[in-house]
């Protein structure tokens, strides 16, 4: 038997003990002086609608950091335990600690995410040791302001979402060439033009425009609060400052900035999908403004990684433009591969100057391979073993099994809302293994994880970003966190249910498969 918790435990023993019950008097018990446990205690407590004490009589939900498990249970793991004396939840950190509360919150009905224990009668955890682990570090959502605006309060509802499943890290697509969406002071055209199309492609018809003026970002203030709120969440949230191409945003603010010596060099923030053309030029000048960029960036995000983008880079410019070419004679490089690779290179020496690593989609080994870079591999797996056996570290997106903006279920006949297009079943998603087969002993610990990406071109609002991230986000967090033996379709599709009951009741929308699927 297995527990209704997703992402499955690693080991979980049911003891046929009496049960822990729960009531409105039931106190969450924690070293009130340890602050980052303090503030799991009361996510929870808060939750439930149950009072945070430093000690406590009678039967508790006891939650404690005990350093020296992270030597067996690892940075984020954690142990749970109920018994009719009470729920005690230990790990080395309080991540872990927070990750023991989240499986607790599975093992309550669902209710209790909207009712707390309240005036509930009888509910009661059984009795059973739970020891846990995450299979990988890096269990990740993207998501896509650039395309589609998310405000504050609808982030932090994905956030929310994200926590219960366990997933750690929200890459933040924040820079597209359909929209620049974080402030940076010393650039204040960047929002001020960048931020903003005159228009979007309508659903049904994506030749078609639909007039309306679209746009938004984010101050330093509200991006700060974001990170916060994630990391409350222990998630980690990555940005994503997107380059050389898909700049069209920043260029169109700041023309400098693009190969202005190329013919019809006219950049406007794009009001369509797809791929544009408009890259930076490999200018000093376009260095100092991504120096400058990259240092208000690190400042309002704490996480070690910068994502720099370097997907889709058309080379057609640098191909036309006298100063690219020029850079590319006088760095003695073969051609505008090994161009994109150089200026990655640079970039990674401003991100490194700060003290954090550069991670980029997998495009960015393909003129030469920094050996400090991480990809994020989202094309073939081919790339993969390519960065692998080079030594450098990969988070698995691959577009087969990860890209949540495509439809989940045949659109013939089953009145879909317009997705970008393929199909990745939730079982798709469930059956992944994102470690790329073949790989030599120690080479595991190369892939740092998996992540799912919501591309927002066809995502209207929150409603729809939901219903298309879950179940599927649900599917990917088990692959990330439990270990491979473990996993189990049918297992999956049975406790499946009370989650969806629970993100009902939480007012997180999904689609619910159908049975059988
Ligand atoms: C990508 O889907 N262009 C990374």
């Amino acid at each position: 038997m297995t527990p209704t918790i997703i992402p499955l435990p690693t080991a979980c023993r049911f003891t046929g003990a009496a049960p822990f019950k729960l009531t409105a008097r039931t106190p969450v018990v924690t070293s009130i002086r340890h602050a980052p446990l303090r503030r799991v205690a009361a996510q929870l407590a808060g939750r439930l609608g149950l009072a945070v004490a430093g000690t406590a009589k009678g039967p508790a939900i006891t939650l404690r950091v005990e350093p020296a498990l992270k030597k067996s249970l690892g940075t984020e793991g954690y142990r749970l335990s109920s018994r009719a004396a009470g729920v005690t939840i230990r790990a080395g950190t309080p991540a872990g600690v927070f990750y023991g509360t989240q499986s607790l919150r599975q093992l309550l009905p669902p209710e209790t995410e909207k009712f707390g224990v309240g005036a509930a009668v009888g509910l009661a955890v059984p009795a059973l040791e739970i020891t846990d682990r995450p299979r990988f570090g890096w269990r990740g959502a993207m998501l896509d302001p650039a395309r589609r605006f998310l405000s504050v309060a609808e982030t932090k509802r994905f956030l929310d979402a994200m926590a219960l499943h366990k997933l750690n890290v929200m890459h933040w697509h924040l820079i597209d060439d359909q929209g620049w969406r974080l402030e940076i002071k010393k650039y204040p055209k960047l929002t001020g033009i960048g931020a903003w199309r005159a228009e979007s492609p309508v659903y049904g018809n994506r030749e078609v425009g639909d007039g309306t003026p679209y746009g938004g970002y984010y101050t330093q203030a509200q991006a700060r609060e974001i990170v916060a709120y994630a990391a409350e969440r222990f998630i980690t949230v990555v940005p994503e400052v997107e380059l050389p191409g898909h700049a069209a945003a920043a260029i169109a603010a700041y023309p400098e900035l693009g190969n202005r010596d190329v013919p019809g060099f006219a950049p406007t923030v794009s009001a369509h999908w797809g791929i544009h053309t408009y890259t930076y030029a490999p200018s000093e000048e376009v260095f100092e403004f991504l120096a400058d960029v990259l240092a208000e960036v690190v400042a309002i995000f704490p996480s070690t990684y910068v994502h720099i983008g370097g997907d889709e880079a058309v080379k057609d410019q640098w191909e036309k433009s006298a100063l690219a070419q020029q850079v590319i004679r006088q760095q003695g490089l073969k051609d505008e591969h090994e161009l994109q690779s150089w200026f990655i290179r640079r970039v990674e020496k401003i991100i490194a100057a700060h003290g954090r690593r550069l991670i980029g989609w997998d495009e960015i080994q393909e003129g030469g391979l920094s050996p400090t870079a991480t990809m994020m591999v989202w094309r073939d797996w081919k790339w993969a073993e390519h960065a692998i056996a080079h030594g450098n570290d990969v988070v698995m997106s691959p577009t087969s099994h990860c890209y949540l903006n495509f439809y989940q279920v045949d659109p013939k006949g089953a009145n879909e809302p317009e997705a970008w297009g393929g199909l990745i079943l939730l079982e798709d998603v469930y059956q992944l293994d994102p470690m790329p087969p073949g790989l030599k002993r120690g080479q595991e610990k190369q892939v740092l994880g998996v992540q799912g990406n919501m591309w927002g071109e066809y995502i209207p609002n929150a409603a729809n970003l939901e219903y298309m991230a879950f179940p599927r986000l649900s599917a990917l967090a088990e692959v990330g966190w439990s270990p491979l033996v473990r996993k189990d379709w049918a297992d999956f599709r049975a406790r499946l249910e009370p989650l969806l009951a629970r993100l009902e009741l939480m007012g997180v929308n999904f689609r619910r498969p159908r049975p059988g699927e």
